[in-house]
């Protein structure tokens, strides 16, 4: 007896594909309760080249609008895409915002520096920072980071690698607008003043706020003295009295005994120290309020490391200057308020762990990472 036919298999059907997700489309940013926050969008101000164009900053594209014809750096392409990011910032909605026109001032024409609603009279210059986040191609870097950096004193930004110390020098100086997807909220105010308003072009900033980079770079194919006078001519500043502005100059920086007889010589002559104190020489004749120095001595031996930081110290009474050290005995050496960044969990943004006087940071800070940080036991 036959046994009874089983039943056709049903026809084969592949099993269900599940929707494909696409894992390296970044996240959409969450939403936050700020995220409705008007923000208009940024005027873009004539861009022109940092005071030391020759910074490691990426090359961009040409701008858009054509600079005005007048402006000595008119040729230069770079144009900053500097625009306030979806989920900015807004803890307080009536804050001021980065992006905000500026408040009417209140000074005469004439009492108003050359340099947007800063007077001259309030030199060396206060920087405080509100609230300033950081993003490169919406991966935020730095997360709300405030800080105050008194005049005439030596602010130490200090912490491991990668955890936004020069993200956070260049946002003092504007230095991200060069760089595409680059995008920052919060307020950096000098002497009360928004340095990303729209009345304060990026030039304008850059000649009260100098940088100092961490590879000494001279302008090669000029001499020692042409490289002091270099600020001015990219700014379009004059002086009556070359010859005495780069003695000045270079006595400041410490290097005028070295290099008095040999002026004429190229920049590129100097040794690696000397470089690089002619390089502040440079920033020093554009008479900044604020001098931000990314590493300024990480190249350098021990001898030209000290003399670099006597040279700070004399500065530092008549300029506000923010140093980004990784090395701490350079920090107590030369700084007089300190301010811990520190990354806390891979892939999150840099953060102010605490700031306060730099001896107290060292020998009894608050924060246990910051006691572990500056004995050397991790970064
Ligand atoms: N131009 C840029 N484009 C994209 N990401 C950037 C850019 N500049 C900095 N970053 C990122 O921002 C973060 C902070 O970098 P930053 O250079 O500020 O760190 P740092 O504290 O100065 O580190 P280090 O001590 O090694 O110099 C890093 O994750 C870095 O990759
Ligand atoms: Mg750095």
């Amino acid at each position: 007896m036959n046994a009874p036919t089983p039943p056709p298999p049903p026809p084969y059907a592949p099993p269900p594909v599940p929707p494909v997700v696409d894992l390296t489309a970044p996240a959409a940013p969450p939403v936050e309760p700020w995220a409705e926050v008007p923000h208009p969008p940024p005027v873009a101000p004539p861009i022109a080249p940092p005071v030391e164009p020759w910074a490691d900053v990426p090359p961009v594209a040409p701008p858009p609008v054509a600079p005005t014809p007048a402006e000595p750096w008119a040729e230069v392409p770079p144009v900053p895409v500097v625009t306030p990011p979806a989920e900015a910032q807004v803890d307080d909605p009536t804050a001021p915002s980065l992006w905000a026109e500026p408040a009417a001032a209140t000074e005469a024409p004439e009492e108003r520096a050359r340099v947007g609603g800063i007077r001259d009279d309030q030199l060396p210059g206060r920087l405080d920072v509100h609230q300033l986040s950081q993003w490169f191609n919406k991966r935020k870097v730095l997360e709300r980071c405030s800080l105050s950096m008194e005049p005439g004193e030596v602010t130490a930004l200090i912490g491991p690698s990668g955890c936004g110390k020069s993200t956070f020098l260049r946002a003092l100086n504007r230095m991200h607008e060069l760089v595409p997807g680059a995008e920052l909220s919060g307020q950096v105010l000098l002497n009360g003043v928004d340095i990303y308003g729209v009345d304060m072009s990026p030039t304008e900033v850059r000649l009260r706020i100098g940088m100092v980079f961490q590879k000494p770079n001279p302008f090669p194919a000029m001499s020692i003295a042409d490289n002091v006078l270099a600020g001015l001519g990219l700014s379009g500043s004059k002086t009556d009295d070359p010859e005495g502005l780069v003695e000045q100059c270079l006595r400041r920086a410490g290097l005028w005994a070295e290099v008095k007889d040999r002026l004429n010589e190229s920049g590129m002559s100097l040794s690696g120290g000397q470089q690089q104190r002619l390089c502040i020489a440079r920033s020093l004749a554009v008479h900044p309020d604020v001098l931000l120095m990314d590493e300024p001595c990480s190249a350098l031996d021990p001898i030209s490391t000290r003399v670099i930081e006597e040279t700070i110290r004399e500065l530092c009474h008549d300029i506000t200057i923010v140093i980004v050290t990784h090395n701490m005995q350079q920090a107590q050496r030369v700084s007089d308020q300190c301010a811990f960044f520190l990354v806390e969990t891979l892939g999150e943004p840099g953060r102010i762990v605490e700031n306060g006087p730099t001896e107290r940071m060292f020998d009894n800070p608050s924060d246990p990472r910051t006691l572990d940080y500056v004995n050397g036991r991790f970064g």
